[in-house]
């Protein structure tokens, strides 16, 4: 192998930069060629690609976004725009592609290497932490730091008005991020997808709490939570309590951007790494992982096909703290 690829695709990801970067210093050190394609798949069908040298990725470590910028793309999905990729790809002489980013993106890799012999690995970046066989994505432990942050702060002015925040996080249908800005925010309650929501015991709790005056609370609701999101939660549960002002703050893409903390750049690193050493030892359609302390590599298969588990002692934490 002489010359590789890679790609960031799906939603951002604080870290991806820093995963590029990684991806494109193994590749110098090892002495292959590395193209990156702008806006993931869509780059790649239509060419805009840059070659990228150990220089180009200087000073990106700390930045959020990512500099290859990033897409989801509606022609990748189709068996022609897979060849048309494959086309491309070969015409350039490049025989395997890192792909950073989350399910949708290494369903496209599966089926690109499976239809047209391209190697692939992929790095889990996606803030949602929902990949099976990767104890963290890149992205996520940032994403629940920005969340945290928020929620210190709605935390002030909860308890100056005396007032009930319904906060809602990302994760798509995930409890990740909602679960751990709940523990670390000391939140009086989560509501994730992965447990059936009870807004008849949300209520309950809250009528002692309520009824012990403590009067200010923050619950916080992952935006897949069967009980369709903040806005609804918080209707349910004003009409209990007339008296009580509640509120709703939806963090949104607050939780995508900004700088990649230290665990998220070095998470990252080890990832790109780990993926082009992979390549270069001729492994293929592999998601690279972290397992406890060390880097793993799951079938792409697997990563997508299963969702990743929820801990049951952090959802018992949960409840005996709140
Ligand atoms: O997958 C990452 C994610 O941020 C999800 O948490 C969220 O549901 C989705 O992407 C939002 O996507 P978009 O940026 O396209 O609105």
């Amino acid at each position: 192998m002489k010359h590789i690829g890679v790609l960031t695709s799906g939603g951002d990801a604080p870290g991806m930069n820093a995963c590029v970067r990684a991806v494109v210093r193994t590749a110098d050190r090892l002495g292959l060629q590395c193209t990156g394609f702008y806006r993931g798949y869509d780059g790649v069908l239509s060419n805009e690609h840059m070659p990228l040298t150990r220089f180009d990725v200087r000073n990106i470590i700390h930045r959020g976004g990512t500099f290859l910028q990033t897409a989801r793309s509606d022609e990748f999905r189709t068996p022609e725009g897979r060849a048309k990729a494959a086309a491309n790809l070969r015409a350039l002489g490049i025989e395997g592609l890192v792909v950073v980013g989350g399910d949708g993106s290494f369903t496209g890799a599966k089926l690109l290497s499976e239809e047209h012999g391209i190697r692939v690995m992929g790095c889990p970046g996606t803030i949602d932490n929902d990949l099976f066989g990767t104890d963290y994505t890149i992205g996520y432990q940032t994403a629940v730091d920005t969340a945290v942050e928020a929620v210190d702060k709605i935390r002030d002015t909860a308890v100056s008005h005396n007032r009930l925040f319904f906060v809602e996080v990302m994760g798509r249908d995930a409890g990740f991020i909602a679960l751990r800005t709940g523990i670390a925010s000391g939140a009086e309650g989560v509501l994730i997808p992965e447990t059936t929501t009870d807004i008849d015991r949300l209520i309950t709790y809250l009528r002692t709490d309520h009824q012990k005056k403590r009067r200010s609370g923050i619950v916080i609701v992952a935006e897949g939570d069967d009980s369709g999101g903040a806005y609804a939660v918080a209707k349910q549960v004003q009409a209990e309590f007339p008296d009580w002002d509640t509120k709703v703050t939806i963090l949104g893409h607050t939780q995508r951007g900004g700088k990649p903390n230290a665990f998220d750049r070095i998470l990252a690193s080890r990832m790109g790494h780990a993926a082009v050493n992979a390549l270069m030892a001729g492994r293929n359609r592999e998601m690279v992982g972290v397992q406890g302390h060390e880097v793993v590599y799951v079938p792409l298969e697997q990563a997508i096909k299963h969702h990743a588990r929820i801990s049951p002692y952090l959802l018992e934490l949960v409840d005996a703290l709140s």
